[in-house]
């Protein structure tokens, strides 16, 4: 039943692509850094939680939804509701993910200079506060983030032309096992060190006295996040899925995959950290300040191996960031490429040269342009704020809205059972929380970090 668009060549394919989008910066900072924000093994056990109840079967939403119509997802909507409003949920994933890929490429950039740092071992010798200074000097540089911007923007473009099938499914089929394997080996020598028990226990021994509805509602957004939800991205790749694609089995897979990768990656920062008596620390400065040093200190009696794990660290980072990119960039291509008639490559050249533009300005509000404020955010901290914390639990909950209340029950029912062939014990309780759990869960996580926080 092939039509001419593209579609995924295999369900191997299909996975590690949908769990390529799914890990990124988000599993291998985002985690780790919220994990020591929240305490540690409380807020993975609740993280957990929120994983399985409530992304899992709004993953499942956003697949039937892409898959059913085999659009992009401003298209998808307006041909399931033709007429109506929805298609501005579509319409705001598209805007979400260009401006998400705007500020992502410019933290993916970063770990391209560290990639090279790293090479050049531009990390011994140096002390803590050699770290910084050199951090705030580079990122705050006019030049040199842009350029590493535009690289890594281009890399993803030169996937994202190639196609669905030779691009996207070819490059998460030799970047995901790659990023797998160097993972291990990184968890292997973190959780060797002299003293990464504190790191372990950290990790495993669950301290609830510090849970308060804040530990709930970060662990929710963070799940959102991590899972690639809220912005039509996965159900972008879903309109590129196949008849026979068992939606449930694979958001499952994609769900397992990225939780294991989160914690893989709090398994190597935590032992090593906590090895050398350094506490976790908030935001990029855990990635690119306490980390260098970290490797320099735990491995100061090899300096040999401080070297590779550097270089494997932030060659992890860049592989998982570009999976994560090129699944944004593919939103707002699509959307290009099918609403306005666009080849695929001029589309795409389109999202590259728009993102260039934006993510320079997102780079530069971190260092010459920082005086330029919006509600007192620069342009980089605005976007991450919008994003992150309205337009995606707006877009996810409106995605549950519209699969529990709006969309007609047998679509739902035949894109989730393949028309009756496969059978799906937890059928009743996908189809229960995406009418009532999610839309009100996810109601209380938006209002809370609209109204609450800053
Ligand atoms: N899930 C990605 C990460 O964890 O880094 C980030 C992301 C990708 C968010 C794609 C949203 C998206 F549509």
């Amino acid at each position: 039943m092939k039509n001419n668009r593209a579609s995924f060549g295999s369900k191997l394919g299909i996975i590690l692509a949908s769990a390529g989008s799914a890990v990124g910066l988000g599993n291998i900072w985002r985690f780790p850094y919220e994990t020591g924000n929240y305490g540690g093994a409380a807020f993975i056990f609740i993280y957990l939680g929120c994983i399985f109840v409530l992304g899992l079967p709004i993953m499942i939403g956003e697949f039937l939804i892409g898959r059913r119509s085999r659009a992009n997802t401003a298209g998808a909507f307006q041909i399931l509701a033709p007429g109506s409003q929805w298609k501005w949920v579509g319409r705001m994933g598209v805007l979400a993910g260009f401006m998400i890929l705007s500020f992502y490429s410019v933290v993916a950039g970063w770990t391209l200079e560290y990639v090279f740092e790293a090479l050049g071992n531009g990390f011994a010798g140096k002390s803590p506060d050699e770290f910084i200074q050199s951090f705030d000097t580079f990122s705050s540089n006019p030049w040199k983030p842009i350029i590493w911007l535009v690289l890594f923007l281009l890399c993803t473009h030169f996937i994202i032309v190639r196609g669905v099938e030779k691009g996207i499914e070819k490059s998460s089929k030799i970047m995901m096992p790659m990023l797998f394997i160097l993972i291990i080996v990184l968890v292997i020598c973190s959780v060797t060190l002299p003293g990464a028990s504190a790191g372990i226990e950290f990790l495993l021994k669950p301290d609830f006295s510090k849970v308060n509805g804040n530990v709930f509602l970060g662990a929710m957004g963070q799940a959102f996040f991590s899972l690639s939800l809220g912005m039509g991205c996965l159900c972008t790749y879903a309109s590129y899925f196949g008849k026979d694609v068992n939606l449930t089995r694979t958001a499952f897979s994609v769900g397992i995959i990225d939780t294991f990768i989160a914690i893989l990656a709090g398994f190597i920062i935590f032992p090593a950290a906590f090895s050398v008596g350094i506490k976790p620390d908030a935001g990029p400065s855990l990635l690119f300040i306490t980390l260098p040093n970290v490797f320099q200190q735990a491995f100061s009696g090899a300096p040999w191996l401080a070297y590779i794990f550097s270089i494997m660290f932030y060659v992890l980072l860049t592989v998982a960031a570009l999976t994560s990119t090129i699944s944004m960039h593919e939103v707002v291509t699509a959307y290009l490429h099918e609403e306005f008639k666009l080849s695929r490559r001029r589309a795409a050249w389109m999202v590259t040269l728009g993102c260039i533009l934006l993510g320079i300005l997102c780079s530069l509000s971190l260092g010459v342009g920082k005086n330029y404020t919006l509600f007192g955010l620069n342009l980089f901290d605005l976007f991450d704020y919008v994003t992150a914390k309205i337009m995606l639990p707006l877009g996810g909950m409106l995605t549950s809205i519209f699969v529990g209340w709006y969309l007609d029950k047998k679509i739902v029912w035949s894109e989730i059972t393949n028309d009756g062939s496969l059978k799906i014990n937890t059928y009743k309780l996908i189809t229960f929380i995406l009418k009532y759990i999610a839309p009100i869960a996810i109601g209380i996580v938006f209002i809370n970090e609209l109204l609450f926080t800053k």
